[in-house]
């Protein structure tokens, strides 16, 4: 949920533009600012031993450029963290309009993406001359009143002189000190503005080790063995948002290897009960149990290895056809990558490719249409081999014939095992030894097909408007 709610590349930013100013100041502000402090201490001490009547006269305007500094300070801190906010900002901009390259050009968004990039990066700009401009008169302001300091020190030197008190020598080495003195004063005020951009850095940064952890692990976990693949809803309550509640009280008991379909409107919260499943968020009420078990008794990666699902929107890596099947599970055989990839009925296409299991697919694996994507996504899933298995409009985009082939496929793979299906093409489904009908986050109907066009329900209607036209 927490990557539901902020933008990738404004956290991506953090990890780059952030930490590195972090690391970067650290590494020369820090040295800078110890040898400064040694050599201011140095330097006080020589000038003592001369005169402490021109040290004083030395030191009275330090209090002055050290409110002068803090001024400068307070008023462009504002604007460093304004800089690595719209920093963040144009990564986001920059990274959802790349990964949504095709769709950007398909609506002639290019304009409006310019302007919005155009948006961000004049807030960059503004914050950052801003706060440049402000740090950087830090430096001639520090000077100024260094050389005030100076002049005085003359003045005072020379009437102590001609009072007999000091030698003219004294003077000309005070005046060097004092100008050393200076120096590490304007540094040290440096490295101040330096720091001030890694506090508005780190605090970004903080922010994100901050945010909610999830849920923590239970102390004594439940060993999972021997897997049977019951799995039960018992009043399930949730909503992305506390306020809103998307599913309302959601139970069902699906007894281990059976095939269960979940059908509904787009909207109904089918892909929100399987997530759940896989604890990617946490219930608002109710349970759900595994074997008996509540799902929060599992760690969540014994959990996950119980269960393997494939998404709407397959994601693959750029990588061969081999390695990414095998992602699955890194031990398999190339036997069983193929007996996985026949199984989804993708092995002959594979093999029609020039290259077959080593072809490379491209970072977004564009080189192959979506059908086929989602092809190797059951594929990796079938070869993962997990008790129960999830295919959540996995063939969505796969032709029907195929869609029916993968069907008995895995009834063939996954016998004994459980397996749910959300898929709209209900002829598909009709074999499922239960078929549940969802509607805004309620399960109205429950049955076999048979059983519930029979009764001439919500699913009923659902059916028949698949074949009314034809
Ligand atoms: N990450 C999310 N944050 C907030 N609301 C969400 C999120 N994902 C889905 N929803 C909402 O939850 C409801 C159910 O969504 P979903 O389970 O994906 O439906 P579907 O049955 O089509 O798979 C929808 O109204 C959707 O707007
Ligand atoms: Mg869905």
């Amino acid at each position: 949920s927490y990557f539901d709610k902020n933008s990738h590349g404004d956290i991506l930013s953090r990890f780059t533009n952030d930490v590195d100013t972090l690391v970067q100041s650290l590494n020369q502000s820090l040295s800078t600012m110890v040898s400064s402090i040694v050599q201011i201490i140095g330097f006080l001490v020589m000038m003592l031993s001369i005169s402490w009547k021109m040290t004083l006269m030395a030191l009275v305007v330090i209090p002055l450029s050290m409110i002068l500094v803090m001024v400068v300070v307070k008023k462009s801190q504002r604007y460093f963290k304004a800089q690595q906010k719209s920093l963040g900002l144009v990564n986001g901009h920059i990274e959802e309009m790349y990964a949504a390259h095709t769709i950007v050009k398909a609506f002639n968004g290019e304009e409006d993406s310019l302007k919005s990039f155009k948006d961000y990066n004049n807030q960059l700009y503004t914050s950052a001359w801003k706060s440049q401009f402000l740090s950087g008169l830090m430096m001639p302001l520090t000077n100024l009143i260094g050389n005030i300091g100076y002049v005085g020190v003359c003045i005072l030197g020379g009437y102590l002189t001609i009072h007999g008190e000091i030698a003219v020598g004294d003077i000309q080495s005070f005046i060097t000190y004092t100008r050393n003195f200076t120096q590490p004063i304007s540094q040290i005020s440096q490295s101040m503005n330096m720091l001030q951009s890694t506090a508005a850095a780190a605090e970004r940064v903080f922010e994100f080790l901050a945010s909610e952890e999830e849920v923590a692990e239970v102390q004594n976990p439940v060993v999972f063995e021997d897997v049977q693949g019951q799995v039960t809803f018992e009043n399930v309550c949730f909503g992305y948002d506390p306020s809103k509640i998307v599913i309302n009280d959601f139970s069902m008991y699906i007894k281990p290897g059976q095939t269960t379909a979940i059908v509904g409107p787009t909207g109904a919260g089918k892909t929100t009960i399987v997530k759940l499943l896989m604890r990617f968020y946490e219930l608002n009420a109710g349970a759900i149990y595994i074997d008996g078990h509540n799902i929060t008794d599992y760690t969540r990666s014994d959990l996950r290895n119980m269960v393997g699902m494939v998404l709407q929107d397959a994601w693959l890596f750029e990588g061969s056809i081999l390695e990414n099947l095998r992602f699955g599970r890194p031990n398999a055989t190339d036997e069983e990558v193929m007996k996985a990839a026949k199984a989804a009925h993708v092995d002959h296409f594979i093999r029609t490719l020039d290259h077959g299991y080593d072809t490379v697919l491209n970072e977004a694996s564009s080189n192959i249409s979506q059908g086929q994507r989602q092809l190797l996504t059951i594929a990796r899933a079938f070869l993962a081999d997990p008790k129960i298995l999830i295919l959540d409009e996995a063939t969505s985009s796969v032709d029907t014939r195929t869609e029916v082939l993968i069907q008995k496929g895995m009834d063939e793979l996954m016998k004994g095992r459980t397996s749910f299906v959300i898929a709209h093409r209900l002829s598909t489904i009709r074999d499922a030894d239960n078929i549940i009908v969802m509607d805004h986050g309620d399960i109205v109907e429950v049955g076999s097909h048979d059983e519930l066009m029979k009764r001439n329900g919500f699913y009923t209607k659902l059916y028949n408007a698949q074949f009314e036209e034809a």
